[in-house]
C-alpha cells in the first residue's frame, strides 16, 4: 500500500504523515530529505546548487541511504547522519535549487520508487502523486495559506529556542513556493485524483485526523487499523 501526500513547504505534510504512519503501522518517507541532502552536499563542495554545470559532475559522489530507526527516518549522506543538518535554512534553499535540475530528480526517482515497492508507506513531497507514485492508492494534496505556513515555521523555530524573523520566513516560503511550482520538470501540482485538504484553519492534531480519515475512507475494510 502506498499513500502519496504532496503540498507546499510548511503545509504540515510531515506531521500529519508521521501520525498516520504510526496509526496504520506503515513507514513514513520524507522525500524532501533526499533533495535536502543533495543540496547540502553541493553547498559543502562549494558548488552553486542551482547551476547544473556545477551540480551534475558531483552527483555521482552523492550516496544517500535512508534508515528507519524506531519509526523515524534517518538520512545518511556518504555514511554520515545528516538528519539534523539538512533542516538548516541554507539547506532548504539549496534543496529547492537542486530540485529544479531534471537529472537530480531522475537520480532520486529510483530510490523513492524502490522504497515504495518494498514497503507499505506514506510518502510526502511535491510530485509523489503525479510522478513518483502515480498508482498510489491514496493521494492527498495538503495546503494552507503562505502566512499560516510561515507562522507555523516561526513557532517551530521559537519553540526550539532558535532565532526567527517572521517576515524573512514568509519571504523564503513564497520564494520556495514559486520555485517548486514553476520549475519545468515535475512541478508542485495537485494530481487529478488527489483529495484536496486545506489546513489553514486546522491545528496539527486536526490535520492528522483529517489525513487519517481520508485514508480510512479509501480502505474501509481495514477499519481495524483504527
Ligand atoms: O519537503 P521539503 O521542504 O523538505 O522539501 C525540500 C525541497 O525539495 C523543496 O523545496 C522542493 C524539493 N522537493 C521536490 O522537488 N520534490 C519532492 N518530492 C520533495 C521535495
Amino acid at each position: 500500500m502506498n499513500i502519496a501526500i504532496d503540498g507546499p513547504a510548511g503545509a504540515g505534510k510531515s506531521t500529519a504523515a508521521k501520525a498516520a504512519a504510526k496509526r496504520f503501522g506503515i513507514i513514513y518517507v520524507d522525500t524532501g530529505a533526499l533533495y535536502r541532502a543533495t543540496g547540502l552536499y553541493m553547498l559543502r563542495c562549494g558548488a552553486d546548487p542551482g547551476d547544473p554545470d556545477e551540480v551534475l559532475p558531483l552527483l555521482n559522489e552523492v550516496h544517500i541511504t535512508l534508515r528507519f530507526e524506531d519509526g523515524a527516518q534517518h538520512i545518511y549522506l556518504n555514511g554520515e547522519d545528516v538528519s539534523t543538518e539538512i533542516r538548516l535554512p541554507e539547506a532548504s534553499s539549496a534543496s529547492s535549487a537542486v530540485s529544479a535540475i531534471p537529472e537530480v530528480r531522475e537520480f532520486l526517482l529510483d530510490l523513492q520508487r524502490d522504497i515504495a515497492k518494498k514497503n507499505d508507506c506514506i510518502m510526502d513531497g511535491r510530485d509523489i502523486g503525479t510522478v513518483v507514485l502515480p498508482d498510489a492508492q491514496v493521494k492527498i494534496f495538503v495546503t494552507a495559506t503562505a502566512e499560516i505556513r510561515a507562522k507555523r515555521r516561526y513557532d517551530e523555530y521559537i519553540g526550539k529556542g532558535m532565532d526567527a524573523d517572521y517576515d524573512e520566513i514568509l519571504e523564503a516560503i513564497k520564494q520556495r513556493d514559486y520555485n517548486d511550482s514553476h520549475r519545468a520538470v515535475a512541478p508542485l501540482r495537485q494530481a487529478d485524483d488527489a483529495v484536496y485538504l486545506d489546513t489553514t484553519e486546522m491545528n496539527a492534531e486536526q490535520e492528522a485526523d483529517a489525513v487519517c480519515d481520508i485514508i480510512i475512507a479509501r480502505f474501509p475494510e481495514r477499519m481495524q487499523w483504527t
